[in-house]
């Protein structure tokens, strides 16, 4: 991607003691959100419009209902209460429903509604771009990349949608986890006649990882080692300004100089952006020994050596996963915060919810900032005229972004609180704190609503706007270069399989997942995103498929055909565990977004696959498996291995 150092990658290979090359096609995704696309728009005195959206980006259909009536966006309002699930197909999927409502609301005079059936909504709307990645890769004898190519073709279908960022992002996780020192990325956008492929939890990055995850797993094959020592040996150095916090990383201002020595300063991304919080080493290390995986490996030699039938795999993969738009002005978020005399919070801020608890986490910020109880904060919907110009709620960064606005609205009203009661009981404005539903002012205690009743009694504002714009982020994207991401949130899984080699059934017998969440605004909802992404992320590389027919038709446009992860179909034992650690960035109570990355966690599951495939035949061949590793696809496979034998 960078210009000129494609060359580079090309010599790189070339010198390179062992050259492995191969291909790798990844199918899309129906996101199957419970709730279907559905808009409700109401017309207004003066011609305005009130609508009622299930969106991710309640903004953008202002903007594009606005944009259809030739209305200025003032006269469109859009409310959001929350979605039934979103994923990603709802960033840009809802705009038809909400300007066909409203042209006929404006026609007619009257409110008009549509939500599409199951069956309609999967055949109009856009899915996850499925990809090709072709990989050809320079290593040396202990499996170390010294020079990869990648050729990523993905179809776009009728419109760009969001493909080019969704592309941009599949190329910026080409490295995952991986130190790779030369580098070309060849990424093409093909328009097709489908529908339009579009941006799903992950948004590329799930399918950029993939193939230097299926390069791991190829390197290991060839050079007979474990798949596990191969991925370590290419990880990114492990830093140890990582611990000590923001700024340290100067002191090793010749890590880019090469005479610096191999343990000091980060190495850089293929964009050039510094990896400086790098903890996959210590995660990866524990990981490895909670999921007892050195056990495991010689238990699943033995087991299928013995077993012609059935043949289980096992595979342990990493995570990295860029947090922020790579679009850098979209990375700002705004709220608004009122405080009524009685102490009750009204709260509003840019994001919506679709299930993944972003309220709730975003109520706590404003709970803790007056010391009251969630109780008293009441969460309102999202809503275009309370909080206007706002971001999607995608990238996994509505709580970074949200939480940080109303935590500077929450600041804003509490210093003023503050400022009053300091007045009125002759002390200094930090002398007072906020605890417990109640504020200490000195030797006075009075409950919030005193406080507030107080306050509004002196004549003090408050209602409050709240602001934050990610800092440090910077990304140059013709350039390929700059710092697209604010920090990186990491994870880990393992997961054991068995496939039936007679059928090509599949079932992930143990899941094992320690993922980075920083510090957890809420480990019970972080949990379920870590547990619902690794379950999405298996199903779109196992069960999920999408076909269509020669005429261009869906075929699997319901869920008899098209088959999302039943209860059934989750790991038969699944751990789930937090890694305790701070961000060393200053995100909202040094959190770190969980939305996307443990989608990521399902590449496991493919490789675990793919390794029992491997041990059909006589192995002698590398079991190049493609996803969805449906059962047909696990057969035939199997078949493969056998024939080679
Ligand atoms: N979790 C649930 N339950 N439902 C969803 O629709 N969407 C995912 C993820 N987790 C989703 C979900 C996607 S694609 C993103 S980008 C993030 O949540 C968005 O929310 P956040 O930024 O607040 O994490
Ligand atoms: Mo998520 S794909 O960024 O909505």
């Amino acid at each position: 991607m960078a210009p000129g150092s494609g060359r580079a990658a090309i010599a790189a290979i070339s010198k390179a003691p062992r050259v492995i090359e191969g291909r790798l096609e990844m199918g899309g995704q129906e996101h199957f959100y419970l709730e279907s696309q559905a808009a409700l728009v109401s017309p207004q005195e003066g011609g305005d419009m009130h609508v009622v959206s299930s969106t991710q980006h309640p903004t953008e259909i202002q903007h594009k209902v606005a944009h259809a009536l030739h209305l200025p966006m003032h006269a469109v309002r859009v409310e959001t209460r929350r979605m039934g699930g979103g994923f990603g197909g709802k960033e840009s999927q809802g705009n038809h429903l909400a300007i066909a409502c409203a042209l006929a609301a404006r026609l007619t005079g009257k409110p008009c509604k549509m939500r599409y059936d199951r069956d309609d909504d999967m055949v109009i709307t856009g899915k996850r771009h499925d990809f090709r990645i072709d990989y050809r890769v320079g290593v040396d004898d202990q499996g170390r990349v010294l020079g990869i190519d990648f050729v990523q073709m993905t179809r776009a279908g009728w419109s760009a949608d969001l493909t080019l960022p969704v592309a941009d992002r599949a190329m910026l996780h080409a490295d995952n986890a991986y130190w790779l020192p030369d580098v070309r990325i060849e990424s093409h956008r093909l328009r097709t006649n489908m529908c339009s492929a579009t941006a799903y939890r992950g948004f590329g990055g799930p399918q950029g990882m993939l193939g230097i995850e299926r390069v791991m797993d190829h390197i290991a094959h060839e050079l007979g080692l474990d798949p596990l020592s191969v991925r370590k040996a290419n990880f990114y150095r492990k830093v140890e300004a990582a611990k000590t916090g923001p700024g340290t990383a100067k002191r090793f201002g010749g890590a880019h100089s090469p005479k610096a020595p191999e343990h000091e300063g980060p190495q850089t991304t293929p964009y050039g952006q510094p990896v400086e919080d790098f903890i996959l080493h210590e995660l990866v290390a524990q990981l490895e020994t909670s999921a007892d995986y050195a056990a495991r490996r010689t238990a699943v030699a033995e087991w299928n050596a013995a077993n012609p039938v059935l043949k289980k795999g096992l595979a342990l993969t990493p995570v990295k996963f860029g947090i922020s738009f790579t679009l850098t002005h979209l990375n700002q978020a705004g709220a608004l915060v009122h405080v009524y005399q009685d102490g009750s919070i009204h709260l509003n801020h840019g994001g919506t919810e679709m299930g993944q608890g972003l309220f709730l986490k975003v109520a706590q910020v404003a709970a803790s900032a007056f010391g009251v109880g969630l109780e008293a904060v009441k969460i309102t919907a999202t809503d275009t005229a309370k909080v206007p110009n706002t971001s999607a709620t995608a990238a996994s960064s509505g709580s970074d972004l949200n939480g940080m606005a109303v935590k500077a609205a929450c600041d804003t009203l509490r210093a003023r609180i503050a400022a009053h009661l300091a007045e009125k009981f002759q002390t200094a404005p930090e002398r007072i704190t906020f605890a417990d539903g109640h504020v200490t002012v000195g030797g006075e205690r009075l409950t919030f609503a005193q406080a507030a009743q107080s306050a509004y009694e002196a004549r003090v504002s408050l209602s409050s706007t709240g602001f934050y714009a990610t800092p440090k982020v910077a990304w140059d994207r013709i350039a390929g270069h700059g710092r697209p991401f604010f920090y990186f949130a990491y994870g880990a899984s393992c997961s054991e399989v068995v496939i039936d080699t007679l059928t090509g059934e599949m079932r992930i017998l143990r899941t094992d997942i320690l993922h980075d969440a920083g510090n957890s605004l809420n480990p019970a909802l972080d949990k379920g995103q870590v547990e619902g992404g690794f379950v999405q992320g298996a199903g779109w590389l196992t069960t999920e498929e999408l076909v269509w027919d020669g005429k261009g038709r869906l075929r699997t446009h319901a869920p008899s055909t098209y088959k999302i992860p039943a209860c059934g179909d989750r790991p038969r034992v699944f751990t789930v565990d937090l890694w305790d650690g701070a961000n060393r960035e200053d995100t909202i109570h040094r959190s770190k977004a969980v939305g996307e990355p443990p989608f990521m966690h399902g590449i496991s599951v493919l490789m675990a696959v793919s390794d029992a495939v491997a041990a059909c035949g006589s192995g002698a061949a590398y079991a190049d498996l493609d996803a969805p590793a449906t059962p047909e696809r696990i057969l035939a496979a199997v078949a493969r291995q056998r024939g080679s034998a």
